[in-house]
Formats: structure tokens, sequence, C-alpha cells
């Protein structure tokens, strides 16, 4: 594959798919400033490596909540994978599979999880928590039989963020023969994204279950400390890759605070914009355990299926190599905050 970097994926992608399809994977909320910021906030950061500190090669590998993976990079929940490849989520999970990294299997996926985890990949479960709380449950239930080892509720989706390219295309249904394979009639229309869910309800579900809640779509310092006391066992600082509330500000500038408010009391992960090993670095140094990709995934999927995805993963393993070689760093878990140097003035 003559593809070099996780842009040449997305050039590769936007050639290959159904432009339908392609907008709703590269879209976001109204006029897409979230979407844009994502990444231009990580070009604006730059990295400041020591030298002569003879560290040797860097170790990729980690434990994220008792699971082993092979690089700190997750694959972040995304609907409908059967739009870039007939085998869906299970073609995905086969790339988890063989790359050793873990994937959040999505609850609006179009293989059902139990089909999935055949794959043999280490899969965390996405749930958006539905007002009918028996419902939830047995989603919940579900990703517990299906060996999830964890369960990441998204919080930032009280209701769904306003998409004018889905408008425009008027792209509300799946294609004939594509169902939302978790739901119990597979429609996607029947989802329910409500205002009315509180930290209650993260309590409710703590108590239904023993897998580790993760929170995912958490901006604010207060929210993420909350999540700590309310025994999230790790939270997701993403803005939903700019889908949902158009105009939040880009994840790797709300990092440090978040990180400063939970202090280390429970992992965190970001997600939004990371496409080079240098985002992954910079996210790391402000107090990330492990980053997610979100696009970039779906990118991969329609380009060569798992081979694509595998290669995707490949690809940022090897950036992620020689950025932190080059940086001086050869320890994940010892990337110092000061090696990335927000822009003066
Ligand atoms: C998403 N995302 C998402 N998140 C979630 O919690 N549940 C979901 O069903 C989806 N679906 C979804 C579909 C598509 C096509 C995209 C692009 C994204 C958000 C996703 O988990 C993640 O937060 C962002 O994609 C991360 O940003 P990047 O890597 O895409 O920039």
């Amino acid at each position: 594959m003559n593809l070099f970097n996780l842009r040449d994926f997305q050039d590769v992608a936007r050639e290959k798919l159904d432009p339908v399809y392609y907008d709703y994977f590269a879209s976001g909320a109204q006029d897409e400033i979230t979407v844009q910021a994502n990444e231009a906030a990580f070009r604006r950061l730059s990295l400041v490596p020591r030298v002569l500190r003879g560290v040797g090669e860097p170790d990729l590998g980690l434990t994220v909540l008792g699971q082993e993976a092979s690089m700190p990079v997750l694959l972040a929940p995304t609907a409908f994978h059967r739009l870039a490849h007939p085998a869906g989520e299970l073609e995905t999970a086969r790339a988890a599979a063989a790359s050793g990294v873990i994937m959040v299997a999505a609850m609006l996926s179009t293989v059902a999880v139990e089909e999935v985890a055949t794959s043999g990949a280490t899969l965390w479960f996405q749930l958006y928590l539905q007002p009918d709380l028996g419902y939830t449950e047995s989603l919940v239930r579900r990703a517990e039989a299906a060996g999830c080892k964890a369960l990441v509720v998204t919080v930032d989706s009280p209701a769904l963020g306003r998409n004018e390219r889905k408008d425009r295309h008027d792209f509300y249904d799946l294609p004939p023969g594509m169902s939302c394979a978790n739901l119990r009639d597979g429609d996607v229309r029947q989802v329910v994204l409500s205002p009315d869910f509180s930290w209650k309800d993260i309590e409710w579900l703590r108590g239904i279950t023993s897998l580790p809640i993760v929170l995912k779509g958490i901006l604010h310092p207060a929210d993420a400390a909350l999540a700590v006391e309310h025994g999230a066992a790790a939270v997701i600082v993403s803005n939903h890759g700019g889908r949902q509330l158009d105009t939040m500000p880009p994840t790797i500038d709300r990092l440090p605070l978040i990180a400063d408010a939970v202090r280390g009391q429970v992992p965190l992960l970001l997600d939004g914009g990371v496409r080079r090993g240098t985002d992954i670095v910079k996210a790391l140094a402000y107090g990330a355990q492990a980053v997610a990709i979100g696009r970039p995934v779906m990118w991969g999927l329609s380009v060569a299926g798992a081979e694509g995805v595998t290669k995707v993963l490949s690809l940022l393993r090897a950036e992620l190599v020689n950025a932190l070689t080059l940086c001086g760093v050869a320890d994940l878990r010892a990337v110092p905050r000061e090696l990335v140097v927000p822009p003066t003035g």
C-alpha cells in the first residue's frame, strides 16, 4: 500500500467511498469548528526534546484498566462500520486483535457484539443510557456475556448534535440490509438521547454491574472530579470528534486542566484529532494514559478492511516510537509535561 500517513488514508477513502458515507464519517456539527480545532490544536503545540538521555528504545506496551495493550492507542467507538466495509465491525475487530489494541465496540454497531467478540480482540462496550432502564440493563448484560471488559458511557449526548451534511443528504436511516445489530428492533431511530440523565443514573449503573465504568465526553475539570466521586474507573476527555456541540474547545487544550483536577486518581484517555505519533506524545505529556482514534479507523477500514486498519495502527506505532526516541523518552509513564510548549503571545 502506497500510503505513508493517516492523511493519505483519508484521501484514498474519500475517493473510494460513496460521498454520503464519506460525509457521515468526516463531518461534525454545524460549522465543524471543533472538528478542525481538534487537529489544529495539536499542530500549535511544540515539542522540546531532551538530549543525551541514554534511555534506549521506547517500550509501547501498557495495561489500561487491567487490560494489556501493545500501544497507548484504542479504537474509539464509532457507529455503522458496514458503511465502510461489508464485514463491518468484525473486520475492524480483526485488526484490533492482530494489532493488540483495545477496541471500544459501539452500541450502534452494524454487527452484533457477540459476533465482534469472535475476533478475539479485547473489547470495551460503549453505551448510550436509555430511559428504559430495563432495556439499558439488557444491553449491559449482553456486553458482559460477550466478554467486554469495561463499559464506556457516552455522556456528551443529551441530544443529537446538529449535522448539516447529514441534513443535506437526508442521511438518517441505514441502507436496506443493514441494521443496528445490538438494538432490540435494529432501528437507529429508536435510540433515545435524553437530557434527563444525571449522576444518579451513573450510580444506578454502578449498582447493576461489576464492569469498570468509563465516562466518555468530559471537558470540564469539575465534571472530571465528579466522575471520580461517582466511581468512574476512567475518564475519556472527548468532544465526540466535534460531532455534538460545535465550538467546544479542542480536547488537547483541556487535558492539562483535567489532569490537575483528577490528580492521578483514575486514568485519563483522550480522543479528537489524533493523527500523528507526535500528537500521542503531546497527550501523554499532558497526562493521558492513552489516546483513541475515530475517523482514521474508518479510513483504514474503507481502504482495505482489517489490513487497512492494521496499517493505520502500524503507521501510528512507528511514528510514536520515532517521536518518543527523538524526545529522549523511553517510558510511556514518564513523559514530562514540560516536553510540550504552547505557543507564546
Ligand atoms: C463517532 N463517535 C461516537 N462516539 C460514541 O460514543 N458513540 C458513537 O456511536 C459514535 N459514533 C461515531 C461515528 C463516527 C463516524 C465518528 C467519526 C465518531 C465519536 C468517537 O468515539 C470519537 O470521540 C471521535 O471520533 C474522536 O475523534 P477523531 O479521532 O475522529 O478525530
